[in-house]
């Protein structure tokens, strides 16, 4: 492929993957963020915000292909609303859309949002590839260091997670990106299932760490579709390769 590749999230944690993979395919990027950035190899810049419609006229104009990784933990209905509104009439041949696995199964604003931009972009007219993904490592980890800092940490019962490596999520994409359009594809998840406990025991364990845990119940009807599995649905699945502890491992030596 011959044509600009415009990349949103391009800065994100998924996407400081992707953008060096898609560079050394030979790709022209161009790279949407909501602060300025001198141009690299390989890379334009351009500055706009997708939740408030500002550049994206100009950020989509004579892009073949659209790679929409930028999201938030609001709003991402909005932005992609904006994004697409603005590749459809700009002509784009593709676009390519991450999001998160049991997208319409979890009552939390964020699954949603990310729901309901799953349909912007199948019913947008354009040509498109949806990959939804299970929760990052990263993420993970952000969250059991933040439990961490607890004196006692707080273990929902009955949540269970099967975490992936951005790394695998990103060159999946760079694969999905550089192919042909394809709808909706199968999940990407990791290798392994956890209950939060395990995926909190292993952070300790990895940091050096001692801390009680305590049990709670998650409330609501969030907590309720956690504890059914409703978060464990997927939509066929293809499965990463590298484990939590593997990825502990390299965090912590
Ligand atoms: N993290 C996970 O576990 C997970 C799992 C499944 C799917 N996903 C999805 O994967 C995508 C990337 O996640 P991530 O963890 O890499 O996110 P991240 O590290 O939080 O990065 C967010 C990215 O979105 C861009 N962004 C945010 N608001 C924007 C706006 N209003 N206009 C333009 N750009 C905006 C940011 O760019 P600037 O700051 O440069 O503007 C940044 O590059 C998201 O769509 C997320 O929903 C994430």
């Amino acid at each position: 492929m011959t044509g600009t590749i415009l990349v949103t999230g391009g800065t994100g944690t998924l996407g400081q993957h992707v953008v060096p993979l898609l560079v050394d395919a030979g790709s022209k990027v161009r790279l949407l963020s909501r602060n300025a950035h001198e141009s690299a190899a390989g890379i334009e810049y351009v500055t706009g915000d997708l939740l408030k419609g500002e550049g994206v006229a100009t950020a989509v104009a004579g892009a073949e292909v659209v790679l929409h990784l930028a999201g938030g933990p609001k709003g991402d209905e909005v932005a992609t609303a904006h994004l697409v509104d603005a590749a459809a009439r700009a002509g784009v041949r593709h676009l390519v859309y991450i999001s998160v696995v049991a997208a319409e199964a979890i009552p939390l604003g964020y699954f949603k949002a990310k729901a309901a931009a799953e349909r912007i972009v199948a019913e947008s007219g354009m040509p498109f590839t949806t990959l939804r993904a299970a929760q990052f490592h990263d993420l993970v980890l952000k969250g059991v260091r933040g439990l961490a800092k607890l004196p006692v940490v707080p273990i929902p019962g009955g949540v269970r997670l099967q975490p992936v490596d951005s790394r695998e999520v990103a060159a999946r994409l760079v694969e999905l990106t550089l192919d042909e359009p394809a709808g909706q594809v199968p999940d990407l998840t990791g290798p392994t299932v956890y209950g939060l406990a395990e995926l909190v025991r292993g952070y300790l364990r990895a940091s050096g760490k001692r801390r009680p845990l305590l049990p709670v119940r998650l409330p609501g009807k969030a907590g309720k579709a956690y504890r059914a599995g409703a978060n464990m649905t997927f939509n066929g699945t293809q499965l990463g390769q590298r484990t939590w502890e593997e990825f502990l491992a390299e965090q912590f030596g």
